[in-house]
């Protein structure tokens, strides 16, 4: 049985709670926010009274010597949290971003290679059943190679709390989530962007909650990203909708259950090639899904099996590069090279 210490007690713990519930082998031996009525409420509402709870993140920890602590906290607290956890020698599982800054993501890393513990970060979307069939399709070369990717995200939630706070939203808080898929499904390095950001003038944030990001990529495909977390009206999915452009065809996806793609056929119709429709194949069983509840899963048997989960750290350092290189050419009007 391993036991979990899990930290931010706010509106996302719920999903982790949720899926903890349903996993077994695990058991959730502390909750702890620096809002101690929120880690209660957490404690009450999940059935779990003989949990530790408390705001002191070392004290439960040297009192309950967990092998793993859940870091769902707010992104500021970040490295403070997970370099206590591994100062006490735990697996760490954490929520993206991974660090609020570069200096951040070094020292998180610098201190989970110390440590010798494992560093999963939460990239919840590769574990979607479209983005898992999206990156074999592709793989399978049915179209091409892709030249092109491009993303449309337009929400606009009143989350209130820390969102609201802090510089770069969009780009830091929601934006990493597409980034990185957009990095798995065509398994590639990004290399520059140039990036712009704007804030509505009916904006609710206090900076960045628009944003568009053009990527180059090593060999030349361009990732395309258009977002805002201030666009009512004609909202796509919290996933985005996309289309991504091969040599020889398209696929869209609208970020639900619609995947559709088209490869040209060798005939032609005055200027433009005749195309057909050709179906994105089923999952396959050994496509790794389930959302929070995978992740976790996938987590906890690296730490049995002694392998490294999919999104370690030292990888998903290479999504937050893109993040931290788009706010750097938004501050300064240039293209940036997309450094780690
Ligand atoms: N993977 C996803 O799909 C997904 C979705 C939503 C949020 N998130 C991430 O989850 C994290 C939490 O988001 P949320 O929506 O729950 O925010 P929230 O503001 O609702 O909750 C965060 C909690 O952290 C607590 N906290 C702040 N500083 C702390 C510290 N030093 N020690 C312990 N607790 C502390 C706060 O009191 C609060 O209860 C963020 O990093 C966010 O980006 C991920």
């Amino acid at each position: 049985m391993l036991t979990a210490v899990l930290v931010g007690c706010g509106r996302m713990s719920r999903a982790w709670l949720d899926a903890v519930r349903n996993l077994e082998g695990l058991r959730l031996v502390g909750l702890v926010d620096i809002d101690v009525i929120q880690a209660e409420g957490r404690a009450r509402d999940y059935g779990l009274s003989d949990a530790a709870v408390g705001a002191d993140l070392a004290a439960i920890l040297a009192a309950t010597k967990p092998d793993i602590v859940f870091d769902v906290a707010v992104p500021q607290a970040r490295r403070q949290v997970v370099e206590t956890a591994f100062a006490h020698g735990c697996h760490v599982l954490t929520e993206k971003p991974m660090a609020i800054d570069r200096d951040d993501a070094r020292a998180i890393l610098l201190a989970a290679n110390r440590s010798g513990r494992l560093h999963g970060v939460v990239q919840n979307r590769r574990y979607l059943a479209a983005v898992r069939r999206i990156r074999r399709f592709l793989d399978s070369g049915a179209l091409g190679r892709p030249t092109s990717l491009h993303c449309d995200f337009f929400l606009a939630p009143h989350f209130g709390g820390f969102r609201e706070a802090i510089d770069h939203v969009l780009l830091i808080d929601m934006a990493i989530h597409t980034f990185d898929v957009a990095r798995y499904i065509i398994d590639g390095t990004p290399k520059s962007v140039f990036c712009a950001e704007w804030e509505p003038v009916n904006s609710w944030y206090k900076s960045g909650s628009s944003a568009a990001a053009i990527f180059r990529m090593e060999g030349g495909a361009i990732f395309n990203y258009r977002g805002s977390w201030c666009a009512a009206g004609l909202k796509t999915s919290w996933e985005s909708s996309w289309r991504i452009v091969c040599e020889r065809g398209a696929l869209t996806w609208d970020g639900f259950d619609g995947l559709v793609a088209e490869r040209i056929t060798d005939r032609r119709d005055g200027l433009l090639d005749l195309t057909e429709m050709i179906e994105v194949p089923a999952l396959d069983p050994r496509d790794r899904i389930g959302g929070h509840l995978g992740i976790i899963e996938e987590f906890v048997d690296a730490i049995r099996t002694g392998r490294e989960p999919e999104t370690h750290g030292s990888d998903n350092i290479k999504s937050l590069a893109m993040v931290f290189a788009a706010i750097e050419s938004a501050n300064s009007g240039r293209r940036v090279a997309v450094e780690i």
